[in-house]
C-alpha cells in the first residue's frame, strides 16, 4: 500500500519527539495504520543544530510555507506554535494544497479555529489536533468518538502544568510564587512568553476548543473569563489548606441557562478530590455525560514524549482513512454560543 507521505514544520520538543517515536516504532505504526507513515521533508529555524537524531534522509525546507505546499507530501505536522506568523501561513497553505494537517497549536485553533476548520473542510482534508489540549491525554477523541452519544453537563480541569508545578510547590513547600516561579523558570517548564502560563492564557485556550466540541459550538477564546495565578498568595493556600481545600488553575466550561460559561480561574478544591489530589506538572480533565456520569482522564500534558504521543496518534487516525470533523461535527454546523457572564461578585 502507499505509504503516508508526511512533513514535520518546527524540530523543537514536539518535532523531535514525533520522528523519534517514528524511527523507533515504523513496524509497528505501518501495521496499525494499515500502511507505511514516512517523513518526506522537515523544517525548523536553524538547520546546523544537533537534535540528537539522525535527519538526514529528509529533505530540508527553510521555509514552513513551502515545505506546506510540496506536492510530495500527504500530511502537514504544524509543530512550530505562535497563533500569527508562520505556523498560521504554513497550516493555511497546507489545507489550501489539499493536504491533511495535524497540529499542536491551541493558540492557532483558539483564536483561528473556527476559519481553519471550515477551510479543511471545504477542501476535503482533515484537521485534527489532540496534541494541543492537555497533550497526551487523549481528550479531543473522548469527546468526539467515545462519548459522542453523551449530552455534556460540564467539562472541567486543570489543563497547564507548569501552573500546576508552581501552586504545588508553594502548597508543599511553602515557596512563595516568585520562589516557585523562578524553580519552574529553571526547569524550563515556562512558556517563552510566561503569561501564557500563569495569566491562564494558554489554559484558556485548551478550555475554550473543548468548550466549542463539548456543546457543537464555535470557538470563542475571547468569551472565556481568565484570570490567573500570579495573585494566589502563601496565605490564600494555607488559609484553603486550614478548610481541606487546595487551590488549583481550574478551567470550567458549562451549558447554563444564560449561555456558555467557559472560566479559568484560581478555585478552592477539596483536598481529597482527584482535582485536589493532582501533583506536580500534570493535567487532569473531567468529563460528565448525562450517559456515561463522570469520566477523569489524568496524564501528562507536555513533554516530548506525551505530545507526540498525541500527534502520532492523529497521524495514524488520517492514515487509517478516518476523516472525523475537527470539532466533533461539521464546522459549518457549529452554532455562535451565547456567553454567559458570570453575576458580579
Ligand atoms: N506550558 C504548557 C503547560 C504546556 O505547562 O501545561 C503546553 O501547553
Amino acid at each position: 500500500t502507499a505509504p503516508l507521505r508526511i512533513a514535520i514544520a518546527g524540530l523543537g520538543t514536539v518535532g523531535i519527539g514525533l520522528i523519534r517515536i517514528l524511527q523507533t516504532h515504523p513496524q509497528m505504526i505501518a501495521a496499525r495504520a494499515g500502511r507505511p507513515v514516512e517523513i518526506v521533508a522537515v523544517s525548523a529555524r536553524s538547520k546546523g543544530k544537533d537534535r540528537g537524531l539522525d535527519l538526514s534522509a529528509y529533505a530540508w525546507e527553510d521555509d514552513p510555507v513551502a515545505l506546506a505546499r510540496r506536492d510530495d507530501i500527504d500530511l502537514f505536522v504544524e509543530v512550530i506554535g505562535g497563533h500569527e506568523g508562520p505556523a498560521k501561513e504554513a497550516t493555511e497553505a497546507a489545507i489550501a494544497a489539499g493536504h491533511h494537517v495535524v497540529t499542536a497549536n491551541k493558540a492557532l485553533l483558539a483564536h483561528h479555529g473556527n476559519e481553519i476548520a471550515l477551510a479543511a473542510e471545504e477542501t476535503g482534508v482533515a484537521l485534527r489536533f489532540e496534541a494541543a489540549v492537555a497533550g497526551g491525554i487523549p481528550v479531543i477523541k473522548a469527546l468526539t468518538e467515545g462519548l459522542a452519544g453523551n449530552e455534556i453537563a460540564r467539562v472541567l480541569g486543570v489543563m497547564n502544568g507548569t501552573c500546576n508545578y508552581i501552586l504545588t510547590r508553594m502548597e508543599d513547600a511553602g515557596l512563595t510564587y516568585e520562589e516557585a516561579f523562578s524553580e519552574a523558570d529553571g526547569l524550563g517548564y515556562l512558556e517563552a512568553d510566561p503569561t501564557l502560563d500563569v495569566g491562564g492564557i494558554d489554559a484558556g485556550h485548551k478550555l475554550a476548543l473543548l468548550a466549542a466540541i463539548a456543546y457543537g459550538t464555535r470557538v470563542d477564546f475571547d468569551a472565556v473569563e481568565l484570570e490567573g495565578i500570579g495573585s494566589v498568595t502563601i496565605e490564600d493556600i494555607r488559609q484553603a489548606a486550614d478548610m481541606g481545600y487546595k487551590i488549583k488553575l481550574l478551567g470550567v466550561a458549562q451549558m447554563t441557562g444564560r449561555g456558555l460559561e467557559q472560566r479559568m480561574s484560581p478555585c478552592l478544591v477539596p483536598d481529597t478530590s482527584p482535582l485536589g489530589q493532582l501533583e506536580g506538572g500534570t493535567n487532569m480533565v473531567v468529563i460528565e455525560g448525562d450517559a456515561v456520569g463522570q469520566i477523569v482522564l489524568r496524564g501528562a500534558g507536555a513533554g516530548a514524549g506525551p505530545t507526540a504521543s498525541a500527534v502520532i496518534g492523529d497521524i495514524i487516525d488520517i492514515a487509517r482513512g478516518l476523516r472525523l470533523p475537527a470539532f466533533g461535527q461539521p464546522a459549518a454546523s457549529l452554532r455562535r454560543a451565547r456567553a454567559a457572564r458570570a453575576a458580579v461578585p
